[in-house]
């Protein structure tokens, strides 16, 4: 006897019954660039299609996410002025927190998530604040709760670390906690590797280190058993949201994630993975659409219940035409 399992297959409408994994622009989460200044609009050259706005051009962008019914944003700042610890980041008329405060004038219920790092703040390019030539943990906490205390006073509707901390996610929530901000959420930057995948938005986001690399904080490439450990942490330590980053090239590490916690897992499908679809869909090597489809399905069937990604408002679009 034969076990015909192509007979689940003969036509779509059969394929759709039994179709375990679907995409969904409620899945979705879209980054935004956001840049002091005035009637900035540029492209970033190694992300096609994406933007850094200042707040002036941005009433535009969030007018059509919002048509494009994409739940949530992610904000990067990018400030005119950077120092050696980063305090612009909880500088309460800062760039984030201006930009916050315009998106929910301009669209309440747009959630608005904003990254909780310094790279893009500190004249060296590291996460942190740095003592010896590495960034000091315990130094880089303090500073850190008084960022998201910032942002949660502008409007954040959630915080996401990224920064690779040791103690990070204790320290903020203590901080919210204590400033009268239990409600906000925290998805942590749980099982961050360091990783080649972030060479475009370190362009978009001018934020490479000037010296030496990431590796004394992000997770090495190699490891699989750590990044249980480094979520159980993040899990105790009361994250609401466990995030795994990339997610190309970790969704053996997604799936561990999904079966070994009882969390809403998300995954950043990062510039690097963004820019390879772009650049090979644009020599006409590969069908751009359906390998974006493809591997963010890939993220999904993982176990990502959440995707950041930059091909939000195009999966969107090719969703609301369907
Ligand atoms: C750090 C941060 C990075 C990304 C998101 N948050 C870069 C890094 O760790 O160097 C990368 C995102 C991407 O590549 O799309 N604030």
């Amino acid at each position: 006897m034969i076990n015909r399992t192509r007979r689940l297959r003969r036509t779509e409408n059969i394929r759709r019954l039994v179709r375990e994994n679907r995409l969904n622009i409620d899945d979705l989460i879209y980054p935004l660039f956001i840049e002091e200044g005035e009637n900035i609009e540029d492209e970033i050259i190694s992300m096609p299609g994406v933007k850094r706005y200042s707040l002036d051009k941005l009433p535009k962008e969030l007018d059509e996410i919002v048509a494009l019914k994409i739940p949530a944003v992610i904000l990067f700042g990018i400030p005119s002025h950077k120092d050696e610890i980063g305090c612009e980041t909880w500088n309460d008329k800062g760039i984030i927190q201006k930009a916050i405060r315009l998106i929910k004038i301009n669209h309440p219920d747009l959630y608005v998530i904003t990254d909780v790092c310094f790279c893009e703040y500190t004249s060296h390019g590291h996460c942190g604040v740095i003592h010896d030539q590495d960034v000091d943990n315990d130094a880089t906490l303090i500073n850190l709760a008084k960022q998201v205390i910032s942002h949660a006073k502008a409007g954040a509707d959630m915080v996401a670390p990224s920064c690779m901390m040791d103690g990070m996610i204790a320290t903020i929530r203590e901080a919210l906690d204590q400033t009268g901000f239990q409600n906000i959420p925290i998805m942590s930057y749980a099982v961050k590797y360091s990783s080649a995948f972030y060479g475009p938005f370190r362009d978009a986001a001018d934020s490479a280190p000037s010296f030496g690399d990431r590796r004394t904080y992000q997770m090495d490439p190699a490891n699989r058993d750590e990044a249980l450990r480094e979520a159980t942490f993040d899990d105790q330590e009361g994250a609401d949201i466990l995030m795994v980053k990339p997610a190309l090239s970790y969704l053996d590490i997604i799936r561990d994630i999904k079966n070994n916690f009882d969390r809403p897992v998300a995954c950043y499908n990062v510039s690097g993975e963004y820019a390879m679809i772009k650049a090979a869909g644009e020599k006409g090597w590969i069908d751009e659409e359906r390998v974006m489809m493809e591997s963010l399905l890939s993220m999904k069937r993982a176990g990502a219940d959440i995707i950041i990604t930059y091909f939000a408002k195009d999966v969107a679009k090719l969703l609301l035409n369907h």
